[in-house]
């Protein structure tokens, strides 16, 4: 079994595999590497161009969780509003939350202002270059951190994620999961790191796990580093990585409630700014188990049942039960008001579990407009 002391006692065959997988990958990534607005290209490296740490740290925390194609969209408009980290640093959040809307893990948009901000008073505005320092900053653990010195400062870091996870488990059949699998993957990244590219190296593998070694159906033949590979070489490169035995996944239901006044707005208030979808407005919603600080009000008379919507988040299912009633006289709380979905320029953004419950009222408004027109006609 491969363990961290071994690249300490390494023999000299060895060795010469471990020059060889950065010379083949980075000569593979000098034909083949993928076009992003936040990367740097082979080319443009070769010419002096440098990669902007802040747009690196931008992409990076944006891609923890979320399709490359989908962050391309969001990382666009975000930059373009906040070209530098001063920009960011002096915008209110409820507008970085904005542009957040619907990349979900709310918490993100939050440490990435409050790591501008941090950035900004505590470090003249420059992100700074030491592992100690960037950890010390909201929001960046060590897989960011280790992004963005090997990527934006040249250093060998190594940082590991799904897609490195993947390559160098199949190169050296690593049989563990889960947290252990993380660590000897940071050792064997140390241990192959070049001194020269270390940011093109990382984002090569990045690379290979997203395009050829994919979870499924590997392009083992076409693999610039399959003559290293141990995985290809036994013909189970499938098989790799193990998977962690699978939690049950939990599921909770709850209760919530859309109040529409005779203007034909609707409730929202704003969450606190932690936990669960932190700093968002919602539909008051209850769910269980249940938090007293936090109960939804209940219809009084005359509750519609929308219907349901489903929600994934990381650690639990939730199916929420969605009333609809009318009520002028609701109680508005400090953070609350109503708000008309059709003034689309003061609506406030909505996570994607409250925009599903917004589209079953908007569904129900048409269905029963529809209903009342053909009445309206039939009689
Ligand atoms: N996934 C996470 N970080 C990435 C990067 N810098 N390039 C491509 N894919 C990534």
């Amino acid at each position: 079994m491969l363990d961290d002391l071994l690249y300490l006692s390494l023999d000299d065959q060895r060795k010469k595999r471990i020059s060889e997988l950065s010379v083949q990958l980075l000569k593979h990534y000098d034909k083949t590497a993928r076009i992003f607005p936040w990367r740097v290209s082979p080319q443009a490296a070769a010419q002096g161009e440098k990669p902007d740490p802040y747009k690196v740290w931008i992409s990076e925390i944006m891609l923890q969780q979320t399709r490359v194609t989908t962050v391309k969209e969001y990382y666009e408009k975000f930059i373009t509003r906040f070209p530098t980290i001063r920009a960011l640093a002096l915008a209110e959040e409820d507008e970085v939350l904005k542009l957040w809307a619907g990349l979900g893990y709310y918490s993100r948009a939050r440490n990435l202002h409050a790591c501008a901000k941090a950035v900004a008073e505590k470090h003249n505005g420059f992100f700074p270059a030491t592992e100690k320092e960037l950890l010390a900053l909201p929001g960046v653990g060590s897989y960011t951190a280790g992004a963005i010195l090997t990527i934006a400062f040249q250093q060998q870091a190594a940082p590991a994620d799904g897609n490195i996870e993947r390559v160098f488990s199949r190169l050296f059949v690593i049989p563990t999961a889960g947290d252990a699998l993380k660590k000897t993957v940071r050792s064997a990244v140390a241990a192959h790191i070049p001194v020269e590219r270390p940011g093109d190296f990382i984002q090569a593998l990045m690379d290979l796990g997203s395009e050829i070694c994919t979870p499924k159906k590997p392009k083992c033949l076409i693999c610039p580093i399959g003559a290293l590979c141990e995985a290809r070489l036994r013909g189970v490169a499938e098989d790799f990585p193990k998977k962690k035995l699978a939690k049950m996944t939990q599921i909770r239901t709850g209760i919530m409630t859309i109040i529409e006044n005779s203007a034909g707005a609707v409730y929202l208030r704003k969450r606190e700014n932690k936990g669960l979808l932190g700093g968002m407005y919602e539909f008051p919603f209850t769910y269980s188990p249940l938090d007293p600080e936090n109960i939804a009000p209940l219809p009084k008379t005359n509750a519609e049942i929308l219907g349901e919507v489903k929600h994934i988040f990381t650690h639990f299912t939730l199916y929420l039960s969605v009333r609809y009633y009318r009520d002028d006289a609701h109680e508005i709380e400090s953070t609350g008001g109503f708000f008309d979905p059709a003034d689309k320029k003061n609506f406030p953004p909505l996570p994607k579990l409250m925009r599903k419950a917004l589209h079953l009222y908007e569904n129900f408004l048409r269905s029963d407009r529809q209903s009342l027109k053909s009445m309206t006609f039939t009689m």
